[in-house]
């Protein structure tokens, strides 16, 4: 059931701290300064990557490659209903990961059996032991974050986010301790934004919007696009992502009193102060700003409204800017009165082309 919840996809974000630590679960040895995946003790790769996925796990997908290119590994990520093995670089020296929830996503299904077919490797990252995809493929790593009955993703993104930062350490280089202990400490900052958000009030303050926005830069990339999916699936009005930069592209013309524009910035490199960049653009243009952010730079300034977050690493950091924005969608949702966990036209799994 629903564990006194009024829905699932609230008890699954809420989840995500035991989900994540289920995840991690004898797979980090800090001792030793490592990584062992058991379920895919056998994988020997050392060539290129591609992810092909779908929907959230596309943007998980997009996390992963990032974060495999930072270890050094040549790693894209493409929407699997755009993949043919035609048109992309394939050959048996190449891994081609799925990363697929429920294992069962045609799109996917039909991009890995084009990678096997071309020669590659495949490597299925699900959370169904036994899915099509894990059967299918020449190695599964299972996210373990327990069945999802919410039709949008939520504790199952954040599994994948960490399963990923650990293939990143199996196919790239070694793991130093600030590293893993890093990703050791991300459950329990979870739990922490569960329990200080302020979710509620920002989206009391914005349920009337006309859309909403969403940018970060790096691994807060995705999460801007996944920030922005969560929004339009469950409360049914226009919701989009981008990539910070690309605001001034095209996408400033959308912004108004009545678009606020969510900012992930966290730390205070480069990146965050050329967010910060595009954020004073966007306040110059009357467009309310909701700034999630660790505090470290001081975007707050520029900001109408902060979503705290604990100070991590920037990986670390987006698993945590997303539990706050996945938090919002759901209590604009709800506010909103909508079908949480049946969204309208919507399935879990989609299992046509
Ligand atoms: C959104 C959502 C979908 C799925 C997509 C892929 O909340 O759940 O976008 O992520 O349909 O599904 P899987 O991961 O099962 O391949």
């Amino acid at each position: 059931g629903k564990g006194g919840y009024d829905h699932y996809m609230l008890k699954e974000i809420r989840e995500q701290p035991t989900a994540l630590r289920q995840c991690l679960r004898g797979r980090i040895d800090e001792l030793d300064g490592t990584v062992a995946l058991e379920d895919i003790a056998d994988l020997d790769h050392s060539g290129p990557v591609q992810f092909v996925a779908c929907g959230t796990s596309y943007h998980a997908a997009l996390f992963g490659a990032e974060r495999l290119r930072a270890a050094g590994v040549s790693a894209q990520a493409f929407l699997a209903s755009e993949y043919t093995r035609e048109r992309v670089p394939v050959d048996s020296d190449t891994l081609v990961v799925g990363v697929t929830q429920s294992g069962e996503t045609a799109d996917t299904l039909r991009a890995l059996r084009a990678a096997d077919g071309a020669g590659a490797t495949t490597l299925a990252v699900t959370n169904t032991v036994a899915s099509s995809a894990a059967r299918e493929c020449d190695h599964a790593l299972y996210i373990r974050a327990g069945p999802e009955i919410g039709v949008a993703a939520t504790k199952t993104f954040a599994s994948q986010q960490l399963a990923l930062a650990l293939l990143a350490f199996e196919l790239g280089g070694e793991a130093t301790r600030a590293e893993l202990e890093a990703i050791r400490d991300v459950p329990g900052h979870v739990q922490t934004v569960l329990e200080t958000t302020t979710a509620t009030e920002i989206a009391e303050a914005y349920v009337d919007a006309d859309a909403y926005f969403f940018v970060g830069r790096g691994y807060h990339y995705p999460v801007a696009l996944e920030g922005a999916l969560k929004m339009k699936e469950i409360t049914y009005k226009h919701a989009e992502g981008f990539a910070a930069g690309e605001l001034k592209h095209g996408p400033l013309a959308l912004v108004s009193e009545n678009t606020p524009v969510f900012a992930v910035v966290t730390g205070d490199d480069e990146a965050a102060r050329k967010t910060i960049g595009n954020v004073k653009e966007v306040e110059a243009r009357d467009a309310p700003v909701v700034a999630i952010t660790d505090g470290v730079s001081d975007v707050a300034r520029y900001a109408d409204h902060v979503l705290e977050i604990p100070a991590v690493d920037d990986l670390g950091a987006s698993v945590l800017a997303n539990v706050q924005l996945q938090l919002v969608a759901y209590r604009v949702a709800n506010q909103l009165g909508r079908s949480i966990d049946k969204p309208r036209h919507l399935a879990k799994s989609v299992t046509v082309e």
